[in-house]
């Protein structure tokens, strides 16, 4: 459980709450690429960490993301026109630069009205498919994270995003918690669930597939200089006569990403806050070859593709109680959840509570061990910061940091299959 005072830390991202301070420091994915696919294209408005903000390309293609509201009289910057080194309102023509630097005051002789002020900017990035922002300080800003995803070729990454109505912090803990795996995702995880059976899903790009029918895993927790990592060690059926584990090893990332493991794919899941209430999932999927792959099952496999549940035009997620999640409930006779693939039984998981759960009134067990650790990594950056120093996993190497789903012999060490992964000295 957390206290009443620490789950309010945790959960407020805005502008001055201690934990969006923490996300501010960090380089954080905020939008696809694709969402602004050519220059002078039209602008997207964008919610992140509570503020309210407008992204674009301007005529030469260089990214702008600013206050969406202009200084003037506030209307909204997205109705405005794109021109070739910044964006201009409609309203009465004032200009913005990349940087928030004030233009032109058209409605006004006073030159000293555009020299005094200037629009709140943020500088914003293209890398991976994706459009990076960071919010922070200017003097606290740290290197462009070195994501393994980034050198794998553009057309081999399954990119998506989907935005959801909880705390990021729900969405989080449901990717960091192994022991809902073999449960939830019961039909993926363990097919044949319903007689009693175990057999293997051998899909080596289903992260669900689990090698074992153990639902009791054992948890190894460990920070590293990235965050932590966990391994979740379940038992298997000797093999060749020697007693065998399978390991599933997921890298929590500062300050709110995972990695999940399938045989052969990784997938890599940012919670980026909209807001306290709102959480943005981007996601990278890849090949650990780096390989093409067939994306569309990919897309269907996690039920991504049901319009009952997905707002496609918006990429929101509209599963609520209203609907009951899509949960089908004559189906439950031979499907666990009675809900249509593996990310739509998790968004309904971490929506069902409401917006921002208590933790006080919780009973955690061992198995929730992974999720302890993300909450007091959280908590313990909040005092890292307030205290003056960095967030941990601020400049973190994070080329060598992946996930793994392999079987090993009991006498080894897990961490030999993370050899990317530093262990964190202080
Ligand atoms: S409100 Fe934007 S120029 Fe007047
Ligand atoms: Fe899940």
């Amino acid at each position: 459980m957390l206290s009443k005072a620490d789950n309010e830390l945790l959960c407020r991202v805005g502008p001055g709450a201690p934990a969006g301070e923490v996300f501010r420091r960090f380089w954080n994915p905020v939008m696809l690429a694709e969402d602004l696919p050519s220059p002078g294209c039209q602008p997207v408005r964008l919610r992140i960490l509570g503020e309210q903000l407008v992204a674009f390309r301007d005529n030469t293609g260089r990214l702008g993301l600013l206050e969406e509201w202009c200084l003037h009289r506030r209307v909204s910057l997205a109705l405005g026109r794109v021109e070739d080194d910044g964006i201009r309102c409609l309203y009465h023509g004032w200009k913005f630069g990349l940087d928030g630097t004030v233009h032109e005051t058209p409605n006004t002789k006073d030159v000293r009205v555009r020299q005094r002020l200037r629009a709140r900017a943020y500088q914003a990035r293209e890398a991976g498919g994706l459009i990076w922002a960071y919010m922070g300080p200017a003097d606290k800003e740290p290197p462009f994270p070195k994501w393994r995803f980034l050198s794998i070729p553009r057309e081999n990454l399954k990119v998506v995003r989907l935005d959801s109505g909880s705390n990021y912090m729900q969405v989080l803990e449901g990717g960091a918690d192994t022991s809902h795996v073999g449960i939830l995702h019961s039909d993926f995880a363990r097919p044949g669930w319903m007689d009693g059976q175990f057999n293997v899903n051998t899909d080596e790009e289903n992260p669900a597939a689990l090698a074992t029918a153990e639902l009791a895993p054992e948890l190894d927790v460990e920070d590293t200089e990235f965050g932590f990592h966990y391994a979740a060690i379940r038992a298997l059926p000797p093999e060749g006569g020697k007693a065998m584990h399978n390991i599933r090893i997921v890298p929590i990332v500062m300050p709110s990403t995972r990695i999940i493991p399938a045989r052969a794919l990784q997938t890599v899941l940012f919670e980026v806050p909209i807001d306290d209430e709102n959480t943005r999932t981007i996601s990278v999927g890849y090949r650990t070859d780096g390989a093409g792959f067939d994306m569309s099952r990919y897309e269907e496999l996690r039920g991504r593709t049901n319009p009952m549940l997905v707002d496609f035009v918006n990429r929101r997620y509209i599963g609520t109680w209203e609907n009951r999640f899509g949960q089908d409930r004559s189906a439950m006779k031979d499907n666990w959840s009675g809900i249509p693939g593996v990310v739509m039984e998790d968004l309904a998981m971490s929506m069902s509570p409401g917006p921002i759960v208590d933790r006080s009134t919780e009973h955690l067990v061992g198995a929730d061990a992974a999720i302890v650790r993300a909450r007091r990594q959280l908590l313990d950056s909040v005092r890292r910061l307030q205290a003056g120093q960095d967030p941990i996993g601020v400049r973190a190497d994070l080329a060598g940091v992946m996930a793994c789903d392999e079987n090993l012999p009991v006498d080894s060490r897990w961490q030999e299959l993370a050899p990317g992964h530093h262990a964190r000295q202080e």
